[in-house]
């Protein structure tokens, strides 16, 4: 088939190189030059274990291309997939501006029968707007389909080629059999496909991240517990997990979630709601807790230096919002870093592959260390934000002989407590004794 995608952000090029590498045509179309430029150059404009081979590989083999012009690679196509940003708007909703721009200049250059796919997370309804967007500017015939995208940065490939399920929203049997064909190479009978309306399929995007949201708060709040009663979280997330009804994935306590999609999907249910009438306390609990887990390590810092911060100086390992990228959008570290600078504190921090991005955040007011080591020299205490797993089973006494006090704040309980007091750490993670 071909197919034209626009918008090359990590949904964009995953889809387009994942569908080009099962045979198809595919071209994708973004308005950034340089983004284009460097596509058409063989480079990878984010970090995606595997993605660059990928894309180099079906280059090659001139399955994939990259343009800047829509209409040349809308023309021919015959699946049209919108992959461009949803940031949010003013009110917390998600700000469609830029879908449907692109859904009008997709319409103006559509020849023949097209499907336009929603790939972006959209709010319940935008399917509709889409297809208001394209019938004002012609006459061709086309359907609007919502094909929600459920892939974690870090693991993309992985989840595009191998999905728990797709979900296809629509309700044209033509657009459903087009659909059914482009995704059959990547589904089999234990993961299927899950036909529905368009705004149900919109919903369960939402949904799915609420949903997973909503645990990862409610073990905050359990930890949070743990560390009132005396109670180690750990322990109570392996038993809980263990009940096939609550299953292990998602139970891991932390600094908060973060990323391009919880804080922004949640945010925009709860306007969605809103708009409805329909007050969504759940969630907007689950975002408390977030902001409050976000704040968690400074305070711990802040209790156990007795007030202030002031003139010392911290090591952080772990920038990006969780391993595997250089993602750093809504990162917990951003605001654990800026809690430690606004007391006055000193940060010197480093992250495998995020230091580019992390110094479009802190420029030149933390120090980037090239290597994990080299984040504890002479300070007064470490942070671990980001469980890398380069970060797992560090030289303990090195650790010790480098940093100023053996202190560690593990936002990501990756070490044993027991062990690390014999070892003679002070050592405080997230509700465990
Ligand atoms: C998420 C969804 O998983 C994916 O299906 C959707 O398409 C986009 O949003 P992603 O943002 O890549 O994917 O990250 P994910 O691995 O889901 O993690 C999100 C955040 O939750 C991270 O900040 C992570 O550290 C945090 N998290 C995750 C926890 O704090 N505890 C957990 O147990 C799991």
């Amino acid at each position: 088939m071909r197919i034209a995608i626009i918008g090359t952000g990590y949904v964009g090029l995953v889809a387009g190189t994942c569908f080009a590498d099962s045979g198809n045509d595919v071209t994708c179309v973004d308005i950034d030059e340089r983004k284009i430029r460097a596509l058409q150059a063989g480079e990878v404009p984010l970090y995606e274990p595997g993605l660059e081979e990928l894309i180099r590989k079906n280059v090659k083999e001139r399955r994939l291309s990259f343009t800047l012009n829509l209409a040349e690679a809308v023309g021919p196509a015959q699946v049209v997939f919108i992959a461009v940003g949803t940031p949010e708007g003013e009110s917390g909703d998600a700000d469609l501006q830029y879908v449907l721009t692109a859904a009008e200049q997709i319409g103006r250059a559509m020849r023949q029968y097209t499907v336009v796919v929603d790939k972006s997370t959209v709010p319940v309804g935008t399917a509709d707007k889409v297809r208001e967007a394209i019938s004002h500017v012609t006459k061709v015939e086309f359907d609007v389909v919502s094909n929600p995208e459920f892939l974690k940065e870090g693991a993309a490939l992985e989840d595009f080629l191998k999905p728990d399920r797709v979900v296809i929203g629509t309700s044209s049997e033509r657009a459903r059999r087009i659909m059914g064909e482009l995704y059959a190479p990547f589904v089999r009978t234990e993961n299927p496909i899950f036909y529905m309306d368009t705004r149900s399929a919109e919903l369960t995007k939402y949904a799915a991240n609420a949903m997973l949201s909503t645990r990862i708060s409610f073990m905050n709040d359990m930890a949070a517990l743990c560390e009132k009663v005396g109670a180690d979280v750990d322990f109570v997330r392996k038993a809980l997990g263990a009940d096939r009804r609550i299953g292990y994935p998602f139970l891991f306590p932390g600094v908060g979630y973060g990323g391009s999609c919880f804080p922004k999907d949640v945010k925009a249910l709860v306007a969605t709601g809103r708009e409805h009438g329909l007050e969504l306390d759940l969630l907007r609990a689950v975002e408390r807790t977030n902001e409050r887990q976000k704040k968690l390590l400074v305070n711990k810092a802040l209790k156990h230096f007795g007030g202030s911060l002031a003139g010392r100086t911290f090591g952080v390992w772990g920038l990006s919002f969780k391993p595997k990228t250089d993602d750093m959008r809504e990162a917990p570290s951003i605001e654990i870093i800026e809690g430690l600078l606004g007391k006055g504190a000193q940060v010197v921090a480093h992250d495998p592959v995020a230091d580019r991005t992390a110094r479009r955040y802190f420029g030149d007011r933390i120090r980037y260390a090239s290597l994990p080591y080299e984040a504890l020299e002479g300070v007064d205490a470490l942070f671990i934000v980001t469980e890398w797993n380069e970060f797992r089973h560090p030289d303990f006494e090195r650790m010790k002989s480098l940093m100023k006090s053996p202190i560690i704040f593990d936002g990501r309980n990756i070490y044993d407590p027991a062990r690390m007091r014999e070892l003679g750490f002070t050592y405080q993670g997230i509700g465990r004794p």
